[in-house]
């Protein structure tokens, strides 16, 4: 390849501009308090789930927003939705700051589809789902079960993109457990380096809810990727795993066993699991601990 083949190669490499986030699981672990209302919509304090992870997307630079959902999540929809009935009443009653938290919910360059999942076959065909909106470019995954709290500058999904950028490779989200958990988890191994600093680390393999592994610390994957074109590719010729659902991380393994590099971003937030009722009242008690107009009665009624 000459120098000139290679910048072409480079250039044709797009930015990283749409973000899929499937909604379209059936949210078990949430019932019964999921049974009408799709969990994405559970608040955390004064904001439901879904509008974190949105604005999550938006604040790393993602202007193309996918959902994956299905018939009883509407609602989703809808709460992104103008609303021009409560925006004239709200108008009218002079309720200027809630006029604006419904008004401003996402900024108005900002597009949001949504494609239907007609069953819940699996987090790899919900991905799947997606592949006509992605044409020859990058894209991020969010799942909205895992909320991020991080006080750094620089997001994790930010720090992946920079780092997807810097290397044109795809990038999954981890953390380092206690491997006597990772039988809850997809885990990955990273290659072994010395050199310190690195920003992210070349996954030689992934493994799906490991009963038992000989180290004793383990990367879990956390759900925010950021994955190159050909991922719709490998998710189109993937088959059903024992439990009859298309799996994500089989399709990451045959990438990476085909030479497609993938890479492992370190997460450097507090994760909370908003797909189980611990987690949502565990991120419920951190905002509010942190919010001026909260923290005191949390304080009295922690104590
Ligand atoms: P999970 O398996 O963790 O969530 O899927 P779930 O199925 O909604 O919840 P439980 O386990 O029954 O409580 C991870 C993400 O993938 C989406 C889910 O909506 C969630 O955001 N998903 C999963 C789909 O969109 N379609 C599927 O077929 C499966």
């Amino acid at each position: 390849m000459t120098l000139l083949d290679w910048k072409i190669d480079m250039a044709e490499i797009k930015n990283v501009t749409k973000a899929i986030i499937p909604v379209a699981g059936l949210g078990t672990r949430m019932l019964p308090a999921s049974k009408a209302i799709p969990k994405e919509l559970l608040p955390i304090l004064d904001k439901p789930i879904i509008q974190y992870v949105v604005e999550e997307a938006i604040n790393a630079g993602i202007s193309q927003i996918i959902f994956i959902t299905n018939d009883s999540k509407e609602a989703i929809e809808k709460h992104f939705e103008k609303n021009f009935f409560l925006e004239s009443s709200l108008k009218k009653t002079k309720k200027k700051k809630l006029l604006e938290s419904v008004k401003g919910i996402i900024p108005e360059n900002i597009k949001i589809t949504s494609i239907k999942q007609k069953k819940p076959l699996g987090l790899g065909n919900a991905i799947y789902r997606a592949s006509d909106f992605i044409s020859n470019e990058p894209f991020a995954v969010l799942l909205p079960d895992e909320f991020l709290l991080n006080n750094k500058p620089l997001s994790d999904l930010k720090n992946m993109i920079n780092n997807f950028n810097l290397s044109k490779e795809g990038q999954v989200l981890v953390e380092k457990i206690s491997s006597k958990f990772s039988k809850n988890y997809g885990v990955v191994d990273l290659l072994k380096s010395r050199k310190h600093n690195q920003k992210f680390k070349k996954i030689t393999n992934f493994k799906e809810k490991p009963k038992s592994l000989k180290s004793k610390e383990a990367y879990r994957i956390i759900g925010r990727y950021v994955l190159p074109s050909e991922t719709m590719s490998f998710l189109k010729k993937a088959r059903p795993s024992k439990d009859g659902e298309i799996q994500l991380t089989d399709s990451l393994l045959s990438m990476i066993n085909s030479e497609v590099n993938l890479n492992a971003t370190l997460s450097s937030s507090k994760v909370y699991d908003c797909g189980s009722f611990k987690g949502l009242i565990g991120a419920n008690i951190a905002l509010a601990s942190k919010d001026p107009k909260m923290k005191r009665y949390m304080k009295e009624i922690l104590n």
